[in-house]
């Protein structure tokens, strides 16, 4: 097991640049299969989540490789359309795979991925989706089996405007015949990247954004070169990592329109901010104020700054309200934020923060990516030793995080143990 060794209280302080958004990446990694031949990607970030990724497409037939600046994902081939049970496990959102083997080969085999630390993660959504596009589903002893003549354009209706069911059903309708139209799809800036590059490699989707999406099918797809976006989530990460720690920072390579929820709850609190061209200066004089949070699907608060602002709320003066709209069991992580003395009570969906001056060092455990991240900035604060285990998770989601904040100025190290 791997060990963050934080030791904290000092400002952060400097510019840093962002990486590619894992959010986008992986949709877009799937995407590159359905061109029968070559794609090239920029700015994919180098994370745990990426290289299972990696893994599931070589064992399909991809080869991937670096050259210069890009990854040339090479799709010629699939052999199989099969997602190995043990790498599905590893990554729930490899599910994201699924619309794109079906709409390449209109088959697809894979195990129901496991629910995950911060709720069950059901794909009824993405199923239902596929069956309404004349895609046969097989239910059978946790695995599921598809396949399809041809895969038919439709009008489908999401109940809730899910993330993985909206690019899902893009990736199977790309190479379908007739048109699909999503309604009350999802908005998330992540859904457009996709859009984007499917267009690209010379798809027709238009609407990603907006709550209705039309993806207008074609008979096949050309290589295409593609830069990802930004990771909003880091950024957020690396904006609340410099308020907690009263810093004053710059964060370059940012897409300002993303963040704007979360730029107004740091302004809310007290954070100073200035935005230009593509970079967010944030610096921080007295203590931050309490507010209120609700997450909500884009572009409302998101779900996935939850713990990481509610580190900074931890801190800050007075009482703290967050209700987590999205995921049933996100709230896992502060029993760990308890113990380096959060005052935190937790009422359903609902978790009452009373702001303490600092946070106490000590032996605490990640139990998420998103949670994990809290705790990696609770111990920037807390004065003294922070020893976070578990930060497999964060490594999953976070491209040198630890390096990043290191050359900000916190003292941050990696130990290996048991
Ligand atoms: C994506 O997950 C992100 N992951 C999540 O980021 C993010 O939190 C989430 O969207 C919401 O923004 C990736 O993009 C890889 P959803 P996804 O489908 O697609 C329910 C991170 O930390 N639902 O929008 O799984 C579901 O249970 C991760 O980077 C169904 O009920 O999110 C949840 O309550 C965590 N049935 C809600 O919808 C379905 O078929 C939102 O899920 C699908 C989803």
């Amino acid at each position: 097991m791997q060990y963050y060794i934080v030791k904290g209280g000092n400002k952060l302080e400097g510019e840093v640049f962002s990486s590619g958004s894992k959010n986008a990446s992986l949709p877009i990694l799937a995407a590159s299969i359905l061109n029968e031949g070559k794609t090239y990607l920029k700015n994919v970030p180098n994370i745990h989540d990426t290289e299972i990724m990696y893994q599931i497409m070589e064992l399909l037939g991809v080869k991937i490789y670096q050259e210069e600046e890009y990854i040339v994902i090479d799709s010629t081939n699939i052999y199989t359309y099969e997602i190995p049970d043990n790498l599905m496990r590893q990554m729930r959102s490899s599910v994201i795979l699924a619309g794109a083997i079906i709409g390449r080969c209109k088959k697809a085999k894979f195990s129901y991925p496991g629910g995950c630390d911060i709720g069950v993660r059901p794909i009824d959504l993405h199923l239902s989706a596929f069956k309404k596009m004349g895609i046969n589903i097989l239910e059978e002893d946790g695995v599921i089996t598809c396949d399809a003549e041809k895969i038919i354009g439709n009008t489908i209706t999401l109940d809730f405007p899910s993330v993985g069911a909206t690019e899902n059903i893009i990736l199977a309708a790309t190479l379908s015949e007739g048109t699909t139209y999503i309604k009350n799809a999802a908005m998330e800036p992540e859904i457009v990247d996709l859009q984007n590059f499917i267009n690209k490699m010379g798809g027709n989707v238009v609407g990603a954004g907006t709550k209705e999406i039309k993806i207008s099918g074609v008979n096949n797809l050309e290589t295409a070169r593609y830069e990802i976006m930004p990771d909003r989530i880091e950024i957020g990460t690396l904006l609340c990592a410099t308020a907690i720690t009263k810093g004053n920072v710059t964060v370059k390579n940012v897409m300002i329109e993303h963040l704007i929820p979360l730029i107004y709850k740091l302004e809310e609190i007290g954070c100073e901010i200035e935005l230009k061209d593509k970079r967010i200066h944030l610096k921080v004089k007295d203590r931050l104020n309490a507010c209120n949070i609700k997450t909500m699907p884009y572009p409302g608060f998101p779900t996935d700054m939850q713990p990481i602002i509610a580190s900074v709320l931890g801190i800050s003066k007075g009482t703290s309200i967050i209700i987590e709209n999205i995921f049933e069991n996100r709230f896992k992580y502060l029993a760990e934020l308890k113990r380096m003395g959060a005052k935190v009570t937790i009422e359903g969906k609902t978790a009452i923060i009373k702001g303490i001056r600092k946070y106490n060092a000590t032996s605490v455990e990640a139990t998420d990516l998103r949670g994990g991240a809290a705790l990696l900035i609770a111990g920037l604060n807390a004065s003294g030793t922070t020893e976070i285990s578990n930060i497999k998770y964060i490594l999953r989601g976070y491209e040198n995080i630890d390096e990043k904040l290191n050359t900000l100025g916190a003292n941050i190290n990696i130990r290996e143990g048991e």
